[in-house]
């Protein structure tokens, strides 16, 4: 089998099982032979050894399970770094990327602070804030000591040294007080759990994800938890479900009415972000 027979290969067998038949099987041919899309093209006709044939029909089996790539490869791309998981943490989402720009637009003016990201999961936020404020203080929580370990490994490769982690409920072992408070929670509702796609429900961790009976229980505690945590002057950013922007801002404006509060549209036009500056 050469790279063009075992890309085709890839694809066919991934028709029904991804809704990316024909990336997912180069992005599991380029992992395989550690090689770039180019070289794919290139070098169509060059055999694969007979131990690359094999791994990547194991490769295949997986993704067809709808196994997400990312848990195979062990690594996801986030605002352009190469960000290291395993199952035990949430694949960082491409809508994540732009509440760390929200964030980094209010902070970068602001420097120095202190910002503390709560859930951080594979550490990808603290990693991309520790990166672009460079006179920050960033500190990160999750609940998950086995998510902990994955986001020091990801902070020891891109900012040895920069960031501080903490683990325990929400803002609870953050022992200071933040100017920026960022936070991609779990935020899916008991009912929207039956609506998610298998690869999600069966491989991502549940603890990254639901958020109780309406999806609000971790932000609300948040927010309660940040009325003692937040410097006056500060913001929180939060990413919110698509259709929970209004509530979350109605919790928003409770537990901080001189707040501005602001919903802000992702690229598709849904309210994803909540904004919260006190300043
Ligand atoms: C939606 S994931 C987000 C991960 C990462 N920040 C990202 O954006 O990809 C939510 C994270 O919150 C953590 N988490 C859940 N409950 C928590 C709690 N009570 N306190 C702190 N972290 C919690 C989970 O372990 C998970 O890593």
């Amino acid at each position: 089998m050469n790279i063009q027979e075992a890309w085709a290969y890839g694809r066919l067998q991934l028709a029904h099982a991804s809704s990316f038949p024909d990336l997912d099987a180069r992005l599991l041919l380029e992992y395989l032979l550690q090689v770039g899309h180019s070289f794919l093209v290139a070098y169509g006709e060059k055999d694969l050894t007979l131990e690359q044939e094999l791994g990547y029909r194991q490769f295949i089996q997986r993704a067809k399970q709808k196994e997400p790539i990312p848990y195979i490869t062990g690594m996801a791309q986030f605002y352009g770094l190469d960000i290291c998981v395993n199952p035990s943490v949430l694949i960082p989402r491409p809508e994540t990327e732009q509440l760390v720009e929200c964030a980094l637009a209010w902070a970068k003016s602001r420097q120095p602070l202190q910002a503390v990201d709560v859930g951080t999961g594979s550490g990808c936020i603290a990693v991309c804030l520790a990166k672009h404020l460079p006179r920050a203080g960033i500190f990160a929580t999750d609940i998950s000591s086995e998510a902990l370990e994955v986001a020091r490994k990801n902070a020891a490769q891109y900012v040895p040294g920069r960031v501080g982690f903490y683990e325990g409920n929400l803002l609870t072992p953050f022992p200071a007080e933040a100017d920026l408070i960022i936070a991609n929670l779990p935020y899916v509702s008991r009912d929207e759990w039956t609506m998610v796609d298998d690869g999600v429900k069966w491989y991502e961790p549940t603890i990254a994800l639901i958020g109780g009976s309406d999806g609000l229980d971790l932000i609300s505690e948040l927010l309660q938890q940040a009325m003692s945590k937040l410097r006056p002057g500060g913001a929180i950013f939060l990413e919110v479900g698509w259709q929970q922007g209004q509530a979350v801002v109605q919790l928003a404006r409770k537990r901080f009415p001189s707040a501005d509060v602001a919903l802000i549209a992702d690229y598709a036009g849904q309210d994803r972000i909540v904004s919260i500056c006190t300043g």
